[in-house]
């Protein structure tokens, strides 16, 4: 059966170009006989441990995405060398138990296999990739021994707005999503 992948992005700018590389994921992983969604997150609030229970629908909602998920792929942006505040939020929210004070609860991600890209500047994101693996080790989750996908943000995509991958960089996008396939079974 077809493997399905959760695709986050740890972006909501308006075109955002981690978000347009996340779309060419999708289609690289369907390509490669995966399913694969983009998750979307935008209704969630920040967490605050006043607002963790009852657990509101919408992280209810978001954990049966993730849980229906074989693997998650997190696509970010470098901000300041790390990962988005959203993302972060996000993944705090993942990381907490459904029932307060269950500290024993298996959380949605644990286990869960992950692998990260980012599309930056002249880092390629080489800091939030390694910030992120970090992360999503912390939190339990499976993380694909590998450094992430790391794209440099053509000059031209400033004017257009369009991440119009390189002939090299398109190779790299392919070459990863093998090896991710790979690491998912
Ligand atoms: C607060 C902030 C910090 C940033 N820090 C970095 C950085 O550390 N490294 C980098 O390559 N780009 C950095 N950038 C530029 C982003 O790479 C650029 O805005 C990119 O378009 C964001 O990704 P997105 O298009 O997916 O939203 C930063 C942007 C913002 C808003």
């Amino acid at each position: 059966m077809s493997k399905k992948v959760l695709v986050i992005n740890g972006s909501d700018r308006e075109g955002s170009f981690n978000g347009q590389l996340a779309s060419q994921l999708v289609s690289e992983l369907e390509r490669n006989g995966a399913t694969a969604d983009i998750l979307d997150y935008s209704a969630l609030p920040l967490l605050s441990q006043n607002n963790e229970y009852p657990n509101q629908q919408v992280i209810t909602d978001i954990r049966a995405q993730v849980k229906a998920a074989d693997a998650l792929l997190i696509v970010s942006p470098e901000y300041n060398g790390s990962y988005t505040a959203r993302l972060k939020n996000l993944i705090d929210w993942l990381s907490r138990p459904t029932e307060q004070g269950n500290n024993e609860e298996i959380t949605v991600i644990n286990s869960k296999p992950v692998a990260v890209a980012s599309v930056a500047n002249s880092t390629y994101g080489k800091f939030v990739r390694q910030n992120l693996n970090t992360l999503v080790a912390y939190t339990r989750m499976k993380p694909m021994d590998h450094e992430g996908l790391g794209i440099k943000i053509p000059g031209a995509a400033w004017g257009t707005g369009q991440l119009e991958l390189e002939p090299e960089q398109q190779e790299k996008v392919e070459a990863f999503v093998k090896e991710f396939i790979a690491f998912i079974g």
